[in-house]
């Protein structure tokens, strides 16, 4: 079951990477920081050869690959090297493409009725997105009483102060999210300031 990729992990870094040569050393300090899991999304031309270059370096990582939007992404991700496959959404071409290859794919929906459909198709793991705008805890809340076999992975716009929220609900695995480690930061290859940002998660949610 993908979820259990997961089963170690509050939160999931969700990285936009521009130059593959920094993904090692991005990598390696969050794991450094106390991340096992980490999402490098399909944003940029870099990523395929970033999510390889990890993979190569760092086996340990649960790696996956995110904003999986066709069914050639899903397999060139898992060709580089990626353990799971998240979408914003889903298709029909997607899933059947993940069910071919047999891929760990963890598709987004924002609504019950998408939910269900995922569900009919054996998804009972999802990534809600996005989470804040699509109602954030309170509608996750809502969900759990009609549509008790799935757990979420709830993304966007979540941030330090909302995290432990989420974390609360009983039918959220994990959640993902970029607060501490933005895209501009890392264009700034300011890898201090994410060792520090996700240092001080890691501490406040082993605290
Ligand atoms: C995603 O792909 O899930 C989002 O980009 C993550 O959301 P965030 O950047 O608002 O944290």
């Amino acid at each position: 079951m993908t979820s259990e990729l997961f089963a170690e992990t509050a939160v999931v870094p969700i990285l936009v990477i521009d130059d593959a040569e920094d993904a090692v050393k991005l990598a390696e300090t969050l794991m450094y920081a106390g991340f096992k899991v980490i999402e490098i999304t399909l944003r940029t031309p870099a990523a395929l050869k970033a999510i390889e270059a990890v993979a190569k370096t760092i086996p340990d990582v649960s790696l996956g690959a995110g904003s999986i939007r066709s069914p050639r992404q899903l397999e060139q991700a898992l060709e580089a090297g990626a353990k799971f496959c998240v979408s914003p959404g889903f298709s029909e071409s997607i899933i059947t493409e993940a069910k071919l290859l047999e891929a760990s794919l963890i598709p987004g929906a924002a609504t019950a009725a998408e939910i269900m459909q995922l569900y009919e198709q054996g998804y009972d793991f999802v990534k809600f997105f996005p989470a804040e705008l699509s109602g954030g805890v309170a509608m996750l809340k809502a969900f759990s009483a009609p549509l008790p076999e799935v757990r979420f992975f709830p993304t966007g716009g979540i941030n330090s102060d909302l995290v432990s929220h989420y974390l609360d609900l009983p039918s959220v695995v994990c959640v993902g999210g970029s607060w501490f480690v933005p895209p501009k930061k890392i264009k700034q290859r300011d890898f201090d300031w994410i060792h520090r940002e996700s240092s001080e998660i890691m501490a406040r949610l082993n605290g």
